[in-house]
């Protein structure tokens, strides 16, 4: 039971704009793994992501701080992790991490092999590299509600 979606995007927008696609079919209660190299394009994807659910102001990846709220309503808050400079994956627990992900969260998760253990399972992986000059993304899906929405975006 799974769903792939491959595409080609040529540009940070044309990134950018798929990912919001993919948000404003997105509801509550979904993680979503990002995978690639440095530069690969996931805090792109993760921008785009937060724009489609209507955020406008800067997304910067939360190198630092591990994770970023973003706050949409009592029921949609949005957490953008960057798990980079993640060493030893106990450090999330005392950011109470598990209560992330729960029915009003959408976690997006940058380097989740840092945490592997720690984290939710993914709904849906998303896999950047390196193609050309743009760049090519893999969306798998792990789960029932990934597969839905998946197959909802390739029907769009
Ligand atoms: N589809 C794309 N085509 C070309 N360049 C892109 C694309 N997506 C992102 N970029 C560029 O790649 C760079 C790194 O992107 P970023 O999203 O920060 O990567 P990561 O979070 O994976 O390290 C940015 O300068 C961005 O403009
Ligand atoms: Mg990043």
């Amino acid at each position: 039971m799974s769903a792939i979606i491959d595409k080609v995007l040529q540009s940070e927008s044309e990134l950018e704009a798929f990912a919001g696609e993919l948000a404003s079919l997105a509801s509550a209660g979904l993680v979503i793994y990002l995978r690639g190299t440095l530069g690969a394009g996931k805090t792109t994807f993760a921008r785009g992501f937060l724009r489609g659910l209507g955020y406008s102001g800067v997304v910067k990846s939360p190198t630092y701080t591990l994770v970023e709220p973003y706050s949409f309503s009592a029921s949609l808050t949005c957490y953008h992790f960057d798990l980079y400079r993640l060493v030893d994956p106990e450090e999330l627990e005392f950011t109470g991490v598990r209560d992330y992900f729960n029915d009003t969260s959408i976690c997006l998760i940058e380097w989740p092999e840092k945490a592997s253990g720690y984290l939710a399972d993914a709904d849906i992986e998303c896999e950047l590299e390196y193609h050309q000059q743009g760049r090519k993304m893999k969306l798998s899906s792990c789960s029932a509600k990934g597969e839905r929405l998946l197959l909802q975006l390739q029907a769009d």
